[in-house]
């Protein structure tokens, strides 16, 4: 579904993306993780042509996304951006309703429409009229990932979906968001920072250090890895559940 053969990005001297090679298959879902400035945000932008690669090829369905008129590759992608990201003169509804619009789908289906993608990222309706700045960073994040639903993409590429909350939450969503992700057979990809909610909903892992892969495996693998780097990135984890086990245990 999608694959980046060899890609390479540079931002003036730097390298954002060094040679990376990956795959996500249809009904896939990988996260990416990494320390800041790895290049997790330039591998997403280069799926949906908001960066271009200076090297290397990247395809979707087979086909490279540089013969692909940009409309429609990104009517087929679902992009939750770093930050929030919500227009905040806009409602709610219109949020959401701005891939559409840009689509020329009839404002007529625009109420229907916006009520089901509420539905789906479990907000009540009345939603709709409500401004952003009028949500909680929970709500306003579900709000984000239903405008990126809008279209009806069958990938969907998120940057920090469930950043800056509290744990609760960012593990009630990420839930429910796997849960989406299963009933609408999406493909996603995933950046987070937090290892702990990588090994708990993805299927694959892909650590990415300096703008290059440095594990790419599901998350029991990764677990196991004797990488250096990558198990000082699953020790974290590892050693709270451990200590909380201990803890639950009486130990
Ligand atoms: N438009 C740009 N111009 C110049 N440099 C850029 C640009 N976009 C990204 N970079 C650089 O490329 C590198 C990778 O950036 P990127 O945003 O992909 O990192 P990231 O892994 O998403 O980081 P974070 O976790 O902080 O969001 C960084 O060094 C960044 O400064
Ligand atoms: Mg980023």
């Amino acid at each position: 579904m999608i694959e980046l053969a060899d890609v390479t990005k540079r931002h003036g001297a730097g390298t954002a993306l060094d040679g990376v090679s990956l795959t996500a298959a249809a009904g896939e879902f990988v996260a990416l993780v990494g320390p800041s400035g790895s290049g997790k945000t330039t591998l997403l932008k280069s799926i949906n042509r908001l960066a271009a690669p200076d090297e290397g090829i990247v395809r979707v369905d087979g086909r490279d996304v540089r013969d692909m008129p940009v409309t429609e590759l990104r009517r087929g992608i679902g992009y939750v951006i770093q930050g929030i990201g919500l227009f905040p003169h806009m409602t709610v509804a219109e949020n959401i309703w701005i891939v559409p619009r840009l689509a020329g789908t009839p404002a007529t289906e625009r109420e229907g429409r916006v009520a089901e993608l509420l539905d789906l990222v479990a907000l009540p309706r009345e939603f709709a009229g409500r401004m952003p700045s009028s949500l909680s960073g929970g709500q306003a994040q579900r709000v984000g990932v239903a405008r990126a639903l809008a279209a009806g993409p069958r990938i969907m590429l998120m940057d920090e979906p469930f950043g800056a909350l509290d744990p609760v939450t960012r593990d009630e969503l990420g839930r429910s968001y796997r849960a989406l992700h299963d009933s609408l057979a999406l493909t996603s990809i995933m950046v987070t920072h937090d290892m702990a909610e990588a090994l708990l909903i993805a299927d694959r892992i892909v650590v990415l250090i300096d703008g290059r892969v440095r594990a790419d495996l599901p998350p029991a693998e990764l677990l196991s890895s004797q990488d250096p780097e990558v198990r000082a990135l699953v020790d974290v984890p590892r050693r709270q559940a451990e200590r909380l086990h201990a803890l639950a245990e009486g130990r």
